[in-house]
């Protein structure tokens, strides 16, 4: 956005009596990874539902898991001269050339949910959590859950070169640091998708003793350990009991499982990274507020304690 716009944009603001900028005619481009798991659709419908609210448009672009379509879309939406755009950016690396794209046309760029290696005045803000703290908070309920009792863990891997996976992965190793009777004896990526999550545990069950010798599961998202909770199952074995499983978003699927005895822990990852995202860029694009560059949401864990039930009930309306 060029700054005669950004002045334009406010002064009608003042002139309607607005106490958001965003309810003056805002059109922001959405490039979403696409729907690989239940946590990405329900950010995918609050997204929406939050730009509706405001009276924003939302231009939305799904790039079916591709960087190619992503920085395609983001070239597209520079083209039309969108007034933000919004990216969930699929892997870390590659985004450095259309970020200077987007800066030199004005247009202010904010990352949801994961990052980008990149310089930072390249975006106006980042929404996400704080994903090594996720794998920590799994990491540290594992430690204590099986205190000093041998433990194989089997690690099932977000995308390869996603910030979730490379973070969630590190936070995890963090929390069984000085705990040897803890290993991680397998780790492969399951593309946060749940089909691959069963897949990759199968083969994990063949390779352990038909499961025999693995203690937990640690998914770096709840659509992976729901695979996995399949594969267990179907080898005979009882998930949450023979084999501990621990993950992170808490969608309601995951809540349904530990109803029915069959997970131990998730860590939240709310959906809702729109909302904080239009706040910072309205008051952006009101008084030229920079806001903070990383807004942290939190990473709540919740285990078969925490009302299972009422967590699947009041999240399953949700998109998810
Ligand atoms: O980037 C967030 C991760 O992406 C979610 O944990 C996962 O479910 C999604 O695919």
């Amino acid at each position: 956005m060029n700054i005669l716009r950004k002045l334009a944009l406010s002064a009608s603001v003042i002139a309607l009596g607005c106490s958001s900028a965003m309810a003056a005619d805002l059109t922001v481009g959405f490039s979403q990874i696409g729907s690989e798991s239940g946590w990405r659709a329900a950010e995918t419908s609050v997204t929406k539902q939050e730009a509706e609210k405001r009276g924003i448009t939302l231009k939305f672009a799904d790039a079916q898991q591709k960087q190619e379509n992503q920085i395609k879309a983001l070239r597209g939406f520079i083209a039309q001269g969108v007034d933000a755009i919004l990216v969930a950016p699929v892997v870390a690396t590659g985004w450095e050339d259309v970020l200077t794209e987007a800066k030199e046309a004005n247009i202010p760029v904010i990352l949801l949910d994961r990052g980008v290696d990149a310089p930072q005045d390249l975006y106006l803000t980042s929404v996400a959590s704080d994903q090594v703290k996720e794998g920590r908070v799994a990491g540290e309920w594992l430690v204590k859950t099986v205190g000093d009792k041998p433990c194989k863990v089997v690690e099932l891997q977000g995308t390869v070169g996603s910030t979730p996976a490379i973070n969630r992965k590190k936070g995890f190793e963090e929390a069984l640091a000085g705990h040897a009777n803890i290993t991680i004896a397998r780790s492969q990526t399951g593309d946060f998708t749940r089909a691959k999550g069963k897949e990759v545990m199968e083969g994990f069950i063949k390779a352990e003793n038909g499961g025999k010798d693995i203690c937990a599961m640690y998914a770096h998202n709840d659509d992976m350990a729901v695979g996995g909770i399949q594969a267990i199952k179907d080898a005979g074995l009882k998930p949450g009991t023979d084999i501990l499983v621990a993950s992170i978003d808490a969608v309601p699927d995951i809540f349904a499982a530990m109803v029915a005895g069959e997970a131990n822990a998730t860590v939240e990852l709310t959906p809702n990274m729109a909302g904080p995202a239009f706040d910072a860029l309205a008051a952006f694009l009101k008084d030229g507020k920079q806001p903070e560059k990383f807004i942290i949401t939190e990473s709540k864990l919740y285990t078969p304690a925490d009302n299972p039930q009422g967590e699947y009930d009041s999240r399953k309306g949700l998109g998810y």
